[in-house]
């Protein structure tokens, strides 16, 4: 049974709080950012925060001091902070898990005490990551050595959702830290092809395999697990024995590891209290820790609880996660946005979106509150986006002259990475003129009088107009460290928390991907073996059938 009492709650949309921004909106009609920017000169600073290294510019957004006070006001009627002193605290906060919910103590310093059920759990995360960075120094000096005495040049981690987006994404934004003698690939899909591109160029007895799964019961991951598995042991001619030196698990499921054939002395614990889109700072973030060793990821460790701790504690005015949640229920339900652009301006965080989009439609892509009452408001938004430039000249059309209200978050460094050649440094102010021309543009568009004064012919001057008024959030840090991308994942993680508070969802549950499972797992064997068809519906059998026809079966 739930500590937390969510039965005595106001529905979302009957407080007077949610009424007073519904009134509020109305009388903001169409008032343009150009009015906001002309009536406040020091609205561009103003509408600031600095949190760690981020540099948060909130200024181009559709609000003014009234909305920000009465969102404020809706975070407390919906007592955001309860909910987040409960989280921080331990409680079983996951209600139809019944699970704590505590990735903030996987970055908590050593002498922190955080308890699960009476019990401190903050010397077991320690321990673990002693133990990662025991392992991870053995691989990276070469004194870790395969079945042959080889030492290990090729670390392949598999592992699907959270057990791999998170690594995949952190070991591509911190790739100039990595040990670049060293090959990392990432496999998650089922697809053979994915297994097939990461390994068909690695000698097996060079190569390591990280199997990563909470739950250790993911067809995906035990199904390539196994194919590597087949494939190691027939590339290196040898026996089961020979497992030991080349795969380790991180997971919370002791009795499947054991099953599979890996040694529990080879496994990286965690705990049900870590959610698997909020686990890779744990041993789940093992292959991350061997690129760039372990002093760097306890710099990604701190920069996480940093910001923690800004949101544990800054007053509601300074408080990012809490403007950035609140500006985007401001957006889904009162301007209909239906989508969340994350535009970063850095290469390097070319998977960073994609690591979002679980984080937050997975955790808030939701239809009952926390008592099973269908909503009737907005939850999670669509995340999507790529990183800039790239984006200009492929969708940022539909941002600028589209139907859509599509906030976006750009996200941007100050300086490149160290060891660029000169050339290449001094391309970074090019990528930054364009990241600021991007969320200029969106804001303040062209008016038509502009765009005629130009000597457009008059037909043209509609499709040459720029309307504005599109919201962005602009992040700036100075460079794209291990702390800095730590604080950037918090910053989102406790964004998307608020939101799932306001909204009064379990944001820690996945309900939503378990039936598809179920329904693969009766559909296989009708591809395979051409029997149980009658048993499916019309649409599906018929694609059964055909898929075995064009499969030649
Ligand atoms: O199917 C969804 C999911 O449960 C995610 O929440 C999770 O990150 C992913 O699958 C992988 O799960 P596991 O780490 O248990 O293999």
């Amino acid at each position: 049974m739930s500590e937390m009492n969510t039965d005595s709650r106001a529905r979302l949309n009957q407080t007077p709080e949610w009424a007073a921004l519904g009134k509020h909106r109305e009388q903001l009609g169409d008032t343009h950012l150009r009015d906001l920017f002309a009536a406040d000169k020091e609205r561009g600073s103003r509408y600031t925060l600095r949190v760690g290294d981020l540099y948060l510019d909130y200024s181009k957004h559709l609000v003014t001091d009234e909305t920000l006070t009465l969102l404020r006001e809706l975070a407390a009627a919906t007592d955001v902070a309860g909910l987040r002193d409960a989280m921080f605290r331990g409680e079983r906060i996951n209600t139809t898990e019944n699970r704590a919910v505590l990735h903030t103590a996987l970055r908590a310093p050593r002498d922190a005490v955080i308890e699960v059920d009476g019990e401190n759990v903050v010397p077991g995360v320690h321990a673990v990551l002693d133990k990662m960075a025991a392992f991870s120094e053995r691989v990276r000096s070469g004194t870790w050595t395969g079945h042959t005495g080889k030492p290990i040049k090729n670390i392949v981690n598999i592992g699907i959702g959270g057990s791999d987006l998170g690594p995949a994404m952190a070991y591509e934004a911190l790739r100039s830290f990595t040990r670049r003698d060293l090959t990392f690939r990432f496999v998650s899909n089922v697809d053979g092809a994915d297994l097939h591109e990461a390994v068909h160029d690695l000698d097996p007895a060079e190569t390591l395999f990280i199997v990563a799964s909470k739950t250790f019961t993911t067809i995906e991951t035990v199904t390539n697990a196994t194919s590597a598995r087949t494939w190691l042991l027939t590339g290196l001619d040898a026996g089961q024995e020979a497992v030991a030196k080349h795969f380790v698990a991180l997971s919370t499921n002791a009795g499947k590891v054991q099953d599979f054939g890996i040694d529990t002395a080879n496994m990286f614990e965690f705990w049900d209290w870590v959610g698997g889109r909020y686990s890779f700072d744990s041993a789940i973030g093992l292959s991350l820790m061997i690129a760039i060793g372990p002093d760097r990821f306890r710099e990604m460790l701190d920069g996480f609880h940093l910001v923690d701790e800004h949101f544990r504690t800054a007053p509601p005015e300074q408080n990012a996660p809490l403007l950035l949640g609140l500006l985007g229920i401001w957006y889904g339900a009162f301007f209909d946005a239906q989508s969340h652009a994350v535009l970063p301006y850095s290469h390097y965080l070319s998977k960073f979106t994609a690591y979002l989009q679980q984080l937050d439609m997975e955790s808030n892509g939701k239809s009952v509150d926390r008592d099973g009452n269908p909503v009737d408001w907005q939850t999670g938004p669509v995340v999507w986006g790529t990183p800039g430039t790239n984006g200009q000249h492929a969708y940022y059309q539909l941002i600028h002259q589209g139907t859509k209200v599509i906030p976006a978050d750009f996200i941007g460094f100050a300086r490149p990475v160290d060891g660029f050649q000169p050339g290449l440094v001094a391309q970074h102010d090019l990528l930054m003129a364009n990241f600021f021309a991007q969320t200029q543009a969106l804001a303040f568009g062209k008016t038509p009088e502009e765009v005629g004064a130009e000597g457009v012919a008059e037909e043209l001057v509609p499709h040459k107009t720029f309307q504005g008024n599109h919201p962005t959030t602009t992040l700036l840090a100075g460079e794209l460290t291990p702390s800095v991308l730590g604080q950037l994942i918090a910053l989102y993680e406790h964004k998307v928390f608020v939101q799932g508070a306001v909204w009064n969802i379990d944001s820690f549950d996945q309900w939503g991907v378990e039936l598809g499972k179920v329904l693969a797992k009766k559909i296989e064997p009708v591809l395979t073996e051409g029997t149980g068809g009658d048993q499916l519906d019309g649409s599906t059998a018929t694609l059964a059938a055909t898929y075995r026809e064009l499969r030649g079966r």
